[in-house]
């Protein structure tokens, strides 16, 4: 007979588990919605396990590879981020991992999106001036007003796939677009999307030209209303081009008093420090952001200092928190098939079991013969 197959699953990720279980597969799910303790995920991991399911709170390291050596076939990332996950800790142990890109492109970029909106238009002061029974009259201008967002200039930092579609639903607010990529640069993606502005711009559905090109950082960052954060967290050593606190004072004094900055990448792209200072002294108007150096945001966080609270929005890394993003035991679809998708591939030897042609393992440098 043979041994069945064993996973280990850190979080439920709802029913394309399911897909595992009529698979035969021996599968055990960390049933709490906390994370596990780290020595938990090791003690699964040395008892043999053939795949381990991850999310963005595991982190996975060294010493999770060490002691699946010989055993562990794969790590599947419950997202389309991996930076918790130990890139070169993976290729030294020849442990592939796998990713969930594609599905949640578009629900992360309109949230960034609708963030950007949020925010400009002071959808929460406005909403806690009614509830608190604090709307005493109708006035032009009084007691505050926002800005919109079309025509206006967006700066966009990580042009991959997310900046890609979020680039799209700002094409269709007639704004400006600034891109800057300190990695890769999409000249024919800008290309079809300057194509897309003339186009309704000649046929009269837009008042004014607009424009989208490529500019160096210093200029993406100087001259937007608003810059929107679209890169993978690379620290220091991992990458030629680190974005580690990308967004620092330095960075921050750049903006205009007026500017506004949404991140939905990963918390410490930013300086949290540095940007609780920069509302504080009103370097720049506004930020809203979803990711945090440390989540949950902790309690003294000085994002959370109420002197900014009117232009500081909150919210907790909900980007791809859709249900079908999240859910859909659809590979194409969502997350959760994509993750269940990822692991199969690995531990049944699709692709004629060459893992440098799985399309969601990511360190496939590892395994390039
Ligand atoms: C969420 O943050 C993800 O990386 O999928
Ligand atoms: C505003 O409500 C208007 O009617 O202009």
């Amino acid at each position: 007979m043979t041994q069945r197959i064993r996973v280990f699953a850190t979080c439920d990720i709802g029913d394309a588990l399911n897909i595992l279980r009529q698979k035969g597969y021996d599968l055990e799910v960390y049933p709490a919605p906390e994370a596990p303790p780290k020595s938990l995920v090791i003690e699964k991991v040395k008892s043999g396990i053939d795949g381990l399911i991850t999310t963005l709170r595991d982190p996975i390291d060294a010493e999770i590879f060490a002691a699946g050596k010989g055993t562990l076939k794969v790590v599947a990332q419950y997202a389309v981020g991996f930076d918790n996950i130990n890139r070169a800790d993976a290729n030294k142990y020849n442990i592939p991992f796998t990713n969930t890109a594609d599905v949640l492109t578009e629900a992360t970029a309109e949230f960034a999106f609708f963030l950007m909106g949020a925010l400009a238009r002071k959808l929460w002061p406005a909403e806690h001036l009614t509830r608190e029974n604090r709307w005493g009259y109708w006035h032009p201008y009084l007691p505050f007003l926002g800005d919109e967002v079309t025509g206006k200039t967006v700066a966009v930092i990580g042009t991959g796939r997310i900046g890609q579609a979020f680039i799209k639903k700002c094409a269709g607010f007639d704004m400006n677009i600034l891109c800057f990529d300190p990695a890769y640069e999409n000249h024919d993606y800008i290309k079809a999307i300057q194509e897309v502005l003339d186009f309704r711009f000649q046929r009269g559905i837009s008042r004014e030209r607009v424009t989208i090109r490529y500019t160096p950082l210093h200029e993406a960052l100087s001259n937007t209303d608003f810059i929107s954060l679209h890169a993978p967290l690379l620290r220091q050593g991992e990458s030629p081009t680190p974005t580690y606190h990308l967004i620092n004072e330095t960075t921050l004094r750049m903006m205009k008093p007026t500017a506004m900055l949404i991140n939905t990448s990963r918390g410490p792209v930013v300086d949290e420090v540095a940007l609780a200072r920069a509302l504080r002294e009103n370097w720049i108007a506004g930020a809203a952001l979803d990711v945090y150096a440390t989540e949950p945001l902790p309690a003294d966080s000085p994002l959370r200092d109420p002197a900014i609270a009117d232009r500081c929005r909150l919210l907790p890394h909900f980007a791809s928190a859709a249900r079908i993003t999240r859910l859909s035991p659809d590979p194409n679809q969502g997350m959760a098939g994509r993750c269940v998708q990822g692991l199969v591939d690995v531990l049944e030897g699709n692709y004629g079991g060459d893992i440098t042609k799985m399309p969601n393992v990511v360190n496939k440098e590892g395994f390039a013969k």
